[in-house]
């Protein structure tokens, strides 16, 4: 797989997925956007420059998502847009229809990226989902494929049943929670990781970052400018959340410094194995 990144006109690179297709390194992800402020927000975001937003049914917000989409001027062929398919709806039997009612919600003819939200503990039932996400793919609906929050050994059963390798691994990544082993395993497949919570979800306090404080100063750039800065020269694929229209700007505006090789090292040693979400073997349904 190719690293690299064609520049597009508002400077937000895209990468190229396994099947082909791009996605923009940088997105907007919608995350506890209440549904009576996200058309509103998400209409912030894409007059920003924003082209990608992360959703999920399960966030209660696809019919605003889609309405500040359809109510933009930007051509469809220009966004990029995820949604997920949520736990209990997984399943042989429930997984198109789920997928058909969250086109309707968001208003659209199709997605450029369905993920699975969370394997679960049962192989057989994300297998049979995962199958039910081929024939959506196939049909044009979704462009891409992927899924959220897998491990290796998950990954690896989806291997092991000779079904398509996933576009993404949508998963927990941010300063104090790297991820490089499930990175290192994902990657060479083919794999690109999205990061969710990439600003640590503001559940710890960042300048408890030992030194990231100074790399914010000497860049004339906020502690989170910087700390997108990360991801994005890591390869990362992330998509931060923002309700005020200030910050949504902020996340945007980090295409104008790089991290030299000494801020580069020191975010390597902020990694403390802390995370702020749920670990996907807690996750069961
Ligand atoms: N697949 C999954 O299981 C999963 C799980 C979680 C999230 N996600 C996706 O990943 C996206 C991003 O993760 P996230 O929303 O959980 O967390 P995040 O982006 O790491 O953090 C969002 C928090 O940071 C604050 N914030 C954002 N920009 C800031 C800035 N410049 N300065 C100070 N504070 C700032 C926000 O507050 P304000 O809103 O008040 O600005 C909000 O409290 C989600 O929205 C969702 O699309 C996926």
């Amino acid at each position: 797989m190719s690293d690299l990144a064609e520049n597009t006109e508002n400077n937000i690179p895209n990468l190229r997925l396994n099947d082909g297709n791009q996605i923009p390194q940088l997105g907007f992800g919608v995350f506890k956007v209440a549904d009576e402020i996200a058309e509103q927000v998400v209409t912030d975001a894409l007059h920003t420059g924003y082209r990608h937003i992360d959703t999920a049914m399960i966030y209660k917000n696809e019919e605003a998502v889609g309405r500040a989409i359809n109510s933009s001027a930007i051509p469809r062929e220009e966004l990029f847009i995820t949604t997920k398919l949520w736990n209990t709806d997984q399943g042989a039997d429930t997984a198109i229809p789920a997928f058909e009612a969250s086109l309707e919600r968001l208003g659209l003819d199709y997605v450029d990226l369905y993920l699975i939200h969370w394997p679960g503990n049962d192989s057989e039932r994300y297998l049979r989902s995962w199958e039910k996400l081929e024939e959506i793919k196939e049909s044009g609906r979704a462009r891409s494929i992927g899924v959220s929050n897998f491990r290796i050994r998950d990954i690896e059963n989806l291997a092991a049943a000779g079904l398509t390798v996933p576009a993404v691994n949508q998963i927990e990544l941010h300063p104090a929670f790297q991820q490089h082993e499930l990175r290192t395993f994902q990657e060479p497949r083919g794999i690109r990781t999205e990061a969710w919570g990439p600003l640590g979800q503001n559940k710890y306090d960042l300048r408890t970052l030992d030194g990231i404080e100074g790399i914010a100063e000497k860049h004339g750039k906020s502690i989170q400018q910087v700390i997108i800065r990360w991801h994005l020269q890591s390869g990362v694929i992330l998509f931060p959340k923002s309700s005020t229209r200030e910050r949504i700007e902020e996340n945007f505006n980090v295409f104008d410094f790089e991290l030299d090789a000494d801020d580069l090292g020191t975010f390597a040693g902020f990694d403390r194995g802390q995370r702020v979400g749920s670990n996907p073997d807690d996750v069961d349904f």
